[in-house]
């Protein structure tokens, strides 16, 4: 493979707190990073970099760590658009249309789901996405769910079962069957490919007794937990998220203090989905509120055919400044080293040695422009695990 030097970089954002400006970024100037193996394998001044077989020039661009999607829905067939289109003039966003995606997966062949995830990943990898989660969830049946689960780990290692996103048609009238056959044979035919399990936890889904039977049981299987908390209502999710210890609650856009200090005081991330208020016209979460309280907070596109069909991290740190109150570095560190967090991961998310070689080249000159300049296709380059993916 040999080494490659990335330099002539305009700003190093490399989340390594108390390095370079001492922010929680770390920015350097006149940096270089040197990856070798597929690691970042030493990050200095540009003036001391090591010799290396190959260069990326980034032309005084901002280079960042790739971001870090800590949560989306990639197997699915099928869209929503007339659903969207119903809710931009006026219909609420409840959640019923799931079931519309689940019939349509089970009618797709592994062929179809396969080349919806691709499509997705390849499309999130464009806009600087270089770790992506994708759950199940749209197959609600033990086959649907472990082949969904099948597709999705052949492109991530972060997968999660989400058997119980919502009670199928055939179950209607009888959620504790449902549950049973989530936490018996749905879960024993998951598991093999996934790494997390996550409950949709709200009103008209799983309940807190449901959502703690299938959690618990998936922790016993050997998977960490996540939930879908606090979406549409107030409720319990987020506090039952805490109380497992979850990696992450996921939404977190109705929270009472209770909610706020119950996170503030443990490991458990926040990770907002602004996409999700953005396309069902919903009140954003209240980032600077969790920020305040010392929650750490991590930012994703929650990409599905209903609530949030965006696949585009910058789309949604930008969301995250202008309408949640974020600062542009919070909204960067949180696609970034806050994703990490919420995946539990150290090695990505981060640059620094040791880290995998996940960057991106702005085509601007600092991260600021993320925010500053929404909409403009501002990813020039993706180096992922040091290959060099897109131009564009
Ligand atoms: O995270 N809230 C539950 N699940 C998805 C939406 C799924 C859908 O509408 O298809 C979400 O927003
Ligand atoms: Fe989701």
């Amino acid at each position: 493979m040999g080494s490659l030097l990335v330099d002539d970089i305009g700003e190093l954002v490399t989340n390594v707190a108390g390095t370079g400006d001492g922010g929680p970024l770390g920015l350097r100037r006149d940096a270089a990073v040197l990856i070798e193996d597929g690691r970042v394998a030493w990050v200095g001044p540009a003036r001391y970099a090591p010799a290396a077989d190959r260069r990326v020039d980034a032309q005084g661009g901002a280079v960042l760590p790739g971001f870090v999607d800590s949560h989306a829905h990639l197997v699915f067939a099928g869209d929503r658009a007339a659903e969207f289109a119903a809710r931009m003039a006026g219909e609420p966003y409840t959640g019923g249309g799931i079931r519309t995606t689940v019939g349509a997966t089970r009618a797709a062949s592994d062929g179809q789901l396969r080349a919806t995830v691709r499509r997705l990943v390849g499309e999130a990898m464009r806009q600087g996405t270089t770790t992506i989660e994708t759950k199940s969830g749209y197959g609600l049946t033990v086959a649907d769910e472990a082949r969904s689960l099948r597709i999705a780990a052949e492109v991530t290692g972060e997968t999660t079962f989400l058997g119980a996103h919502v009670v199928p048609a055939e179950y209607a009238g009888r959620p504790d069957d449902y549950v049973g056959l989530v936490c018996g044979p749905m879960l024993a035919a998951a598991a093999p490919y996934a790494r997390w399990v996550d409950v949709f936890c709200e009103r008209g889904a799983f309940d807190a007794d449901h959502a703690r039977a299938i959690l618990t049981v998936g922790q016993a299987a050997g998977l960490g937990v996540r939930l879908h908390a606090n979406q549409l209502n107030p409720g319990p999710g987020v506090q039952l998220g805490v109380e497992l210890g979850a990696a992450s609650v996921d939404h977190c856009t109705h929270l009472s203090d209770a909610d706020v200090d119950a996170l503030a005081g443990s490991p458990t991330v926040a990770t907002l989905l602004p996409g999700a208020e953005f396309s069902t016209r919903s009140p954003y979460p209240d980032a600077r509120r969790l920020l305040d309280a010392g929650v750490t907070v991590a930012l994703a596109t929650d990409c599905n055919p209903g609530s949030s069909y965006t696949s585009s991290m910058p789309f949604c740190v930008a969301l995250a400044v202008r309408e949640m109150r974020m600062t542009p570095a919070e909204a960067v560190w949180a696609a970034t080293a806050g994703g990490a967090r919420a995946l539990r991961r150290d090695d990505v998310g981060v640059l620094r040695p040791g880290a995998r070689a996940d960057l991106v080249v702005l085509d601007a000159p600092s991260h600021l422009h993320l925010a500053y300049r929404p909409g403009v296709p501002l990813i020039r380059q993706v180096l992922h695990n040091g290959v060099p993916q897109c131009r564009s």
